[in-house]
């Protein structure tokens, strides 16, 4: 049984019903994501692309630390739009360095391989293919140079606050004394503007939900009929949790393959995603108790968004 099928049965037997966000990415929901992050209520993405195009020397600067040679890795790279402007700064400053994107994703990785180094004259590039931590593994049999690993996008949001620490702790694991890591961390602000971000006015956002259900019925042959169920997001300012829901509009029997079947109440959810927003402190309490220690913190002129970069200790 594929693990796709498996996560999806465990988590709609489960009490409340859930889904995994990790699983939004397929051909439509990547194309969906694009659209969130051109729409004009989600700022996540232009903060942190402010931070690296305005920024970059002093990034750059931060990142070699006293060194001219190491591996920069970033876990997640997308198309790499944001890391470009520090690629780019790094070659300027000849810096010997190798960029190391990981993706989940294939056809990503083949596209950068092809791209970035016309796109950046004279960048040394190897692709990983794989899981992060996986990857991580693998760069350190490759080379045994000092590593700088980007975790942009406030992907470290997904994961619950309370996970997120251990998550750290494993991230450090694979690492060594010295390396840097640089991450992404949507701030705590005014409410308003965080549930704006997760309810676009033209619906991508939930579309991009819905479109889970879709990806579901066509993969893993089910029957989620779209019309009956309702995007719900909410944002708590006190926890800094900004998650969102499915509602089921009315009482019906959802059938997944031959045989499992599942019943919904009207009106119950279905856990979707976490989005996670952090003050400053709750990011440097993360990094001291899971093995590293904040040295610098960049952030774009609103002070919406952080990337923080930690020592490994
Ligand atoms: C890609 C995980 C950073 O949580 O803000 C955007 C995904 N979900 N709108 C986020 C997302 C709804 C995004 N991350």
């Amino acid at each position: 049984m594929n693990k796709f099928l498996e996560e999806v049965l465990a988590g709609l037997k489960d009490s409340p019903k859930h889904l995994s966000s990790k699983y939004f990415y397929d051909e439509a929901g990547d194309k969906l994501f694009q659209q969130i992050m051109a729409s004009v209520e989600y700022y996540p993405t232009k903060c942190e692309m402010e931070i690296f195009s305005q920024q970059t020397e002093a990034l750059a600067t931060t990142l070699k630390n006293g060194f001219n040679d190491f591996d920069l890795i970033e876990m997640g790279a997308g198309d790499a739009t944001k890391s470009i402007f520090l690629l780019q700064q790094l070659v300027n400053d000849n810096v010997n360095f190798t960029y190391c994107p990981i993706d989940i994703s294939k056809s990503m990785i083949a596209h950068l391989e092809e791209e970035m180094p016309k796109r950046v004259p004279g960048l040394k590039i190897m692709g990983l293919n794989g899981e992060y931590f996986h990857m991580l593994e693998k760069a350190a049999k490759i080379s045994s140079k000092r590593k700088v690993v980007l975790f942009l996008g406030s992907n470290i949001g997904n994961i619950p606050i309370k996970e997120a620490e251990q998550f750290c702790k494993d991230w450090r694991s694979h690492l060594q004394k010295g390396d840097l890591v640089l991450v992404g961390f949507d701030l705590k602000k005014n409410p308003k503007t965080i549930r704006a971000a997760y309810n676009d006015a033209e619906g991508y956002t939930r579309d991009f939900n819905l479109n889970l259900l879709k990806r579901i019925n066509r993969e893993l042959d089910a029957d989620f009929d779209l019309s009956q169920f309702e995007h719900y997001p909410m944002y708590d300012p006190e926890s800094g949790a900004c998650k969102s829901y499915l509602i089921s509009l009315k009482e019906q029997t959802v059938r997944i393959g031959e045989a499992d079947f599942f019943h919904f109440k009207e009106n119950e959810f279905i856990f979707m995603e976490i989005s996670q927003k952090y003050s400053l402190e709750e990011t440097d309490k993360i990094a001291l108790s899971s093995g590293f220690k904040p040295i610098k913190k960049f952030m774009d002129s609103k002070n919406w968004f952080l990337d923080t970069v930690w020592e490994c200790v």
